[in-house]
């Protein structure tokens, strides 16, 4: 029997295996998973006889898809899919795909939910700040930029968006404002939440010159990837703007830094927990495991992404 593995350093929900398994065995395929490993030679083990993989975050590096002599199929249950070695799998002959939107809602949510808990002071019992009428600056207005907006609405706060690849009528459509630079979105905005996706174009280019458009007792909320952070820059930043906070779903190399001179001006969350929540994990589980079949099953490569 052709086997689908879920291979998840960080566990999905019980609630989300619970759906994902019968719609693997009702296919009539083996449902295996590999949870909490800790030793890369667990998952080289667990692929060895797999056909179609379930990841998060996980590493599928070419040591993998090599050690995977079955492999047709490599799902990143989740957005970013800079942990899949999408050269290593056209080689192979192996379709990637990834699940966009699925878990958007939840990443959207822990950023206002981190907004608010910095704004309170981490809830220390002193003053804080409101974010109603405070401006938000959306840096690439995908699917969680899309629900940070809808919420920060909510919030009564003024939303921008830059985003090049998204025509500004359709960003004005949702009632915000584009703008036509990534310089002017973050000498607009009090707030800036990215969205980018960690490539060759975007690692590192958070900079020094660019944080310190923001205005006085400016706020970078980080739910995307580290690697587009200039960490000594930011760092550097921290040092010459006293009134800077950073917010970050993926702690930096540089935490210790941090730790050490900045305490009250930064949060980080103690692992990556934007889509850590039930209904984030059972919508991008069953999505890759109905795409796993839908591919095996009909040649359905709806959400391929390698060439
Ligand atoms: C994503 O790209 O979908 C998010 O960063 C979530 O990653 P995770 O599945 O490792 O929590």
């Amino acid at each position: 029997m052709k086997k689908i593995l879920v291979a998840t350093e960080k566990p999905f929900a019980k609630a989300a295996i619970d759906q994902i398994r019968p719609i693997v065995e009702g296919a009539g395929y083996e449902f295996a998973l590999l949870e909490k490993y800790t030793e890369k030679a667990q998952l080289l083990d667990a692929v060895k006889d797999a056909t179609a993989l379930i990841v998060r975050s996980d590493k599928v590096t070419r040591e993998v898809i090599e050690a995977a002599p079955e492999l047709k199929i490599v799902v990143r249950a989740g957005a970013g899919y800079d942990n899949l070695d999408l050269e290593a799998c056209t080689d192979k002959g192996i379709v990637a795909m990834n699940t966009p939107g699925q878990n958007s809602n939840a990443v959207g949510e822990l950023v206002l939910g981190m907004m608010v808990f910095m704004a309170r002071n981490s809830y220390n019992g002193t003053a804080g700040t409101e974010l109603r009428g405070k401006k938000i600056g959306i840096h690439a207005y995908g699917n969680v930029g899309h629900y940070v907006a809808e919420i920060a609405k909510g919030f009564g706060m003024e939303i921008y968006a830059f985003d090049p690849f998204v025509a500004k009528e359709k960003i004005e459509a949702a009632g915000i404002k584009a703008l036509d630079t990534v310089e002017e979105l973050y000498s607009t905005c009090d707030y800036v939440s990215l969205h980018i996706p960690a490539t060759e174009q975007t690692k590192n280019s958070i900079n020094y010159d660019l944080l310190n458009k923001m205005p006085k007792g400016g706020t970078l909320v980080n739910t995307a990837r580290k690697e587009v952070i200039n960490e000594e820059e930011i760092l550097k930043l921290m040092a010459d703007r006293p009134d800077f906070t950073y917010i970050s779903d993926i702690a930096p190399d540089c935490k210790a830094d941090f730790e050490a001179k900045f305490e009250g001006r930064f949060f980080f969350t103690p692992k990556k927990m934007g889509a850590q929540t039930a209904e984030a994990n059972i919508n991008a589980g069953v999505a890759a495991a109905n795409q796993i079949i839908g591919f095996l099953e009909n040649g359905d490569e709806t959400f391929k992404v390698n060439k």
